[in-house]
């Protein structure tokens, strides 16, 4: 099969569009004929070896994505051939996946595979973090970091739809109207606007509630400092490059709570919370309250280019590349 394949950890210049071994299905797995792939951050990552989760080499790319059951394992309960399905596994830049059958989720009739494939990784840890790791409720100030990117434009959208105001955090006025048009109720371009100042008014001084924190880095640091007694942030991801320090007095200074968030993990090791997560991720897309936004589809010979769109901070939502 054709597929975007890492053979060394020289980045993304190394990767090649080559031909690379049909997966093997496993007793609880299923193969999927991948329709479309959606891209993460990780992958920006994985090339460099600088991801936490490194297969062995040589690898196919890909965390996300849609297509349809073409074998199922012996022990699959769930899904059989020919169903329609978003998933979450390596692979996703190949015509054919092998996935885990609890990582992949029925793909509601009415969604076509395009939008689909968006959901799933980005918008399930938006899901998870803010519904049942932050136990977000109606009312509270909520900071999204990273507005305009995956999987932050999915947790502005998600706050709005769970009642919460929402402050998006981001970098220019081309992300700071997406992250509007997402639903935000107020704006901050963190490179002109004093993010901790803004903080402080728009808080009347009590500070935040929630943080969804895809980012780190310094804007993590400022955020630490701006937190409401009772407050969570949830530890999404690293995108800025520098995984912050944080002594552990200010968490109890201001007695606040400071959480993981690793989506994937918990979807493979707790089925009963990931098939609730994702039933009310799509429950919310078929209401219209939540929508992929999709930054641009790029055909799989050009992923190098689609890849070197997110290391540049310049995608906003979702970038999708059409495998089959
Ligand atoms: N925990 C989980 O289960 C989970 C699941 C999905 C993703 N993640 C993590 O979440 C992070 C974001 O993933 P994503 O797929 O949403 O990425 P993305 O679409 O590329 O968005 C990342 C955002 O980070 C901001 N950013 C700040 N500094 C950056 C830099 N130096 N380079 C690139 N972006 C920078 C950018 O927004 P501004 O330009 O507006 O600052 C960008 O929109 C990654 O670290 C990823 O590993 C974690």
């Amino acid at each position: 099969m054709k597929a975007i394949v890492v053979s060394d950890t020289k980045g993304l210049e190394s990767l090649q569009l080559t031909d690379f071994p049909l997966p093997d299905v496993r007793p609880r797995g299923v193969i999927v004929e991948i329709r479309i792939a959606a891209l993460n951050f990780p992958d920006v990552l994985q090339p460099s070896g600088l991801y936490q989760d490194q297969p062995e080499l040589p690898f196919v790319l890909g965390l996300e994505f849609s297509g349809i059951v073409r074998e199922a394992g012996e022990e699959c309960r769930l899904l059989k051939t020919g169903d329609r399905v978003v998933g979450m596994g390596q692979g996703a830049l190949g015509q054919f996946s092998s996935a885990r059958e609890q990582m992949c989720f029925k793909l509601p009739d009415c969604m076509p595979h395009d939008l689909g494939a968006a959901i799933p990784l980005a918008g399930g840890t938006a899901m998870y973090g803010l519904k049942y790791c932050g136990q977000l409720v109606a009312g509270e100030t909520l900071v999204v970091l990273g507005a305009a990117g995956g999987t932050g434009n999915y947790a502005v959208q998600i706050g709005k739809a769970l009642g919460a105001r929402v402050v998006a955090v981001c970098s220019s006025p081309e992300k700071m109207r997406s992250a509007m048009a997402a639903g935000a109720d107020v704006v901050i371009n963190y490179r002109v606007e004093d993010l901790k100042e803004r903080l402080r008014e728009l808080t009347d001084d009590k500070g935040v509630d929630v943080v969804y924190d895809p980012v780190g880095g310094d804007l993590f640091d400022i955020c630490a400092r701006r937190m409401a007694i009772g407050g969570r942030i949830l530890i999404v991801g690293f995108a800025s490059g520098r995984i912050p320090d944080l002594g552990v007095n200010m968490p109890l200074i201001k007695s606040y709570a400071v959480l993981g968030v690793n989506w994937s993990l918990t979807a493979w090791h707790r089925p009963e919370i990931s098939s609730r997560v994702m039933a009310d991720l799509f429950d919310l897309c078929e209401r219209g309250l939540v929508r992929p936004v999709i930054d641009k589809v790029y055909p799989l010979e050009e992923a190098k280019a689609a890849l070197a769109r997110l290391e540049n901070q310049q995608a906003i939502g979702k970038t999708l590349i059409q495998v089959g």
